[in-house]
């Protein structure tokens, strides 16, 4: 749509007074309000239409998505007046372009005056209104850390086509993730975590091809990880720990190359651990603990690109593999409350980098070997085993 000029220079003949000031410029972000546009219109006899900052539908929307929550304690809504919400509607954008609703983004913690003044966090009671949806440019739905709101995630967010960020963390929603929620194809966070989510992780999202940032952790979802998000190949942090998540640990996930953490810890996942795992570029954390996993620890694991690894809590058994080299760095690496037997591996004192380590509470026995990984190492991460000796246990 063509913009109209606001330059004196290139309307000569025009009273300055009718032409829009660089103040009210400044406020309106480079929209021109109607009733300004029409004077100028008149004037100017321009035949071009002129843009209105926000369409009365998306503010419609907007005024609908507001009446079904209630903030008592900063009056963030307060600014949610007059006919432009595009400007100076708090948590509130519009494109530049388009000017439609581009971005919602409301955050119970903030560093924003507006909660200093009121020295708490924020706090939201209601529910997320499907007239959220009607904003059909929205690429960035931010309603975060609010504790109070419930009900369900419409499921209509499905249809908004532009939509790349949704994050709806710390809040009380319930109800499961919209079964069609594959047709984001532009998704690239999706952020549910500290919810009361429930239900299984629709098949549907291992469409989401844009998917970087999975976060649900910490809600009520069971059943398995569906077996085809290994198609996730945008995906660098998959969080899902703190669920009741079943089944057992799709191999497929070896083949996201770009994941560099995943954390399934505290779940109900069984079955055993793939070696394909520690065979991943950039895999750094590795969370598994808390679960029902058996079997043995791949020997692919202990001289990897993992840093930080945490198999502590599950059902291991075997020998921990003597396999530890030079690529063996681990900030933390916690095999504790497992059935593991046999000795310590020699190796391990070739490993470059041994920071927290936990061996505690397994079937270990024998001569806890020397050499400077062990040095720093206490009594505790090798207690409660069968019979281990050595240093920093009893001589053997
Ligand atoms: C979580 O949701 C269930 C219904 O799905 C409800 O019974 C329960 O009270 C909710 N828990 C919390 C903490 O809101
Ligand atoms: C994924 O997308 C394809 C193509 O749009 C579709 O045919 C398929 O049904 C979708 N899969 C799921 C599980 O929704
Ligand atoms: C590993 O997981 C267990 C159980 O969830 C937890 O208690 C422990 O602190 C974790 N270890 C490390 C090193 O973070």
């Amino acid at each position: 749509m063509p913009m109209l000029k606001t330059q004196s220079t290139s309307l000569p003949n025009v009273n300055p007074k009718l032409i829009v000031s660089d103040q009210a410029k400044t406020n309106m972000g480079g929209c021109v309000s109607f009733y300004t546009a029409q004077l100028l219109l008149i004037f100017l006899a321009v035949s071009s239409s002129v843009v209105n900052c926000c369409p009365p539908s998306e503010r419609a929307a907007l005024l609908a998505f507001k009446a079904a929550l209630h903030e008592p304690y900063l009056g963030i809504f307060n600014s949610w007046t007059g006919n432009d919400c595009c400007h100076n509607w708090y948590g509130v954008s519009c494109d530049q372009e388009t000017h439609r609703v581009a971005d919602i983004n409301l955050r119970g913690e903030s560093e924003d005056p507006i909660f200093q003044r009121a020295h708490r966090t924020g706090y939201m009671t209601g529910y997320i209104s499907p007239a959220v949806c009607k904003l059909t440019r929205l690429s960035s739905f931010t309603l975060a850390d609010w504790k109070g709101i419930t009900g369900e995630i419409p499921r209509c967010i499905s249809s908004i086509p532009f939509l790349r960020i949704l994050d709806l963390i710390g809040n009380k929603l319930s109800g499961d993730i919209p079964p069609d929620i594959g047709r984001l194809h532009r998704l690239a966070v999706l952020n549910i975590a500290d919810n009361n989510i429930s239900g299984a992780i629709p098949p549907s999202i291992a469409n989401l091809s844009s998917l970087m940032h999975l976060d649900l952790r910490n809600n009520r979802i069971s059943g398995p990880i569906p077996g085809s998000v290994g198609r996730l190949r945008m995906m660098s942090r998959a969080l899902l720990s703190r669920n009741q998540i079943s089944g057992t640990i799709p191999s497929s996930i070896s083949m996201i190359y770009r994941l560099a953490d995943l954390d399934l810890s505290m779940n109900q996942i069984s079955g055993m651990i793939p070696a394909s795992l520690g065979k991943m570029a950039v895999l750094a954390t590795l969370n598994l603990d808390f679960n029902k996993l058996s079997g043995p620890i791949p020997a692919s694991l202990m001289n990897s690109g993992i840093s930080n690894l945490n198999l502590s809590r599950n059902m291991l058994e075997g020998k921990i593999p003597d396999v530890f080299g030079p690529r063996s760095y681990f900030t933390a690496i916690d095999l504790a409350y497992n059935k593991l037997s046999g000795p310590i591996p020699r190796t391990l004192s070739a490993a470059s980098y041994i920071g927290h380590l936990d061996f505690s509470h397994n079937y270990l026995c024998g001569r806890i070997p020397d050499g400077s990984p062990f040095d720093h190492l206490e009594a505790s991460s090798f207690a409660y085993n069968k019979c281990l000796c050595g240093k920093p246990l009893r001589a053997c």
